[in-house]
């Protein structure tokens, strides 16, 4: 069964590690909600669930999230004991039944894909070339459906990954962010839409900007531009 309402999905993933804010689980929750009857979604990068268990409790009838992560083994995310993880926390949150799991890297999935899809979350690797191609799975997405993007404008490399948007030919428009979860649209972008992308790249700068004072501890000076956390801006 799905989850009658966010709170009740969140109690589930609040305590899942991951970088994932309420608010931020609360625009992924309403755009699974508001994805169709029995949505296909599409989600890169799952790390230990956090993401997952929002999005599957949201889903109706049908509705699967297809979940593509191969648990890299670095420093950050964690070991292979990352994918034991992932699918103890689906589990415990009773929704393991509404994920198809495909342990691989999406550069390599998304060349043999078919299937169209009604929601896509990137979450995967942020570097330049991984998320450009990430975002060719919009292909997928029907005309109108959302694309949702993480750190989007807290990342080097998910920022410079989205630029060729700004270009004429490009399949999304930009439509709004909750932090760095920018939300994107299957379509064709208006200047409008364009020039509302563009307005962030100072947001995206004071980010880069606090991340770097953060790794020099200078946490007084990341307050002075309004970061009260110790942790990165997401
Ligand atoms: C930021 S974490 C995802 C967090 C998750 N969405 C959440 O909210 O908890 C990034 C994840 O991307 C995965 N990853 C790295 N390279 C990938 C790739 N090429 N394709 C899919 N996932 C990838 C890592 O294994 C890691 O689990």
């Amino acid at each position: 069964m799905s989850a009658d309402s966010f709170d009740a999905a969140f109690a589930h993933a609040a305590d899942i590690p991951g970088w994932l804010t309420p608010d931020q689980a609360r625009l992924l929750w309403d755009s699974a909600r508001g994805a169709g009857a029995a949505p296909r979604i599409l989600e890169i990068g799952s790390y230990q669930g956090r993401s997952t268990v929002v999005l599957a409790s949201a889903v109706t009838g049908d509705g699967r999230v297809i979940a593509v992560d191969p648990f890299v083994d670095d420093w950050k995310y964690g070991s292979p004991q990352t994918r034991d993880k992932f699918e103890e926390h689906l589990r415990r949150a009773g929704v393991e039944h509404r994920v198809r799991l495909i342990a691989d890297h999406s550069t390599a999935v998304r060349p043999l894909w078919t299937d169209p899809l009604d929601l896509l979350f990137i979450d995967g690797k942020h570097d330049v070339v991984t998320v450009r191609d990430d975002l060719r799975w919009t292909a997928y997405v029907r005309p109108g459906g959302r694309v949702l993007v993480h750190d989007c404008f807290s990342s080097v490399g998910v920022t410079l990954g989205v630029l060729p948007l700004l270009g004429p030919g490009a399949p999304l428009r930009y439509l709004s962010r909750t932090g760095s979860l920018a939300v994107f649209e299957a379509g064709t972008p208006t200047a409008a839409d364009r020039a509302r992308l563009l307005r962030e790249m100072p947001w995206w700068a004071r980010n880069i900007a606090i991340k770097v004072l953060l790794r020099l501890r200078l946490r007084g000076v990341a307050r002075a531009f309004g970061h009260d956390s110790p942790y990165d801006p997401y």
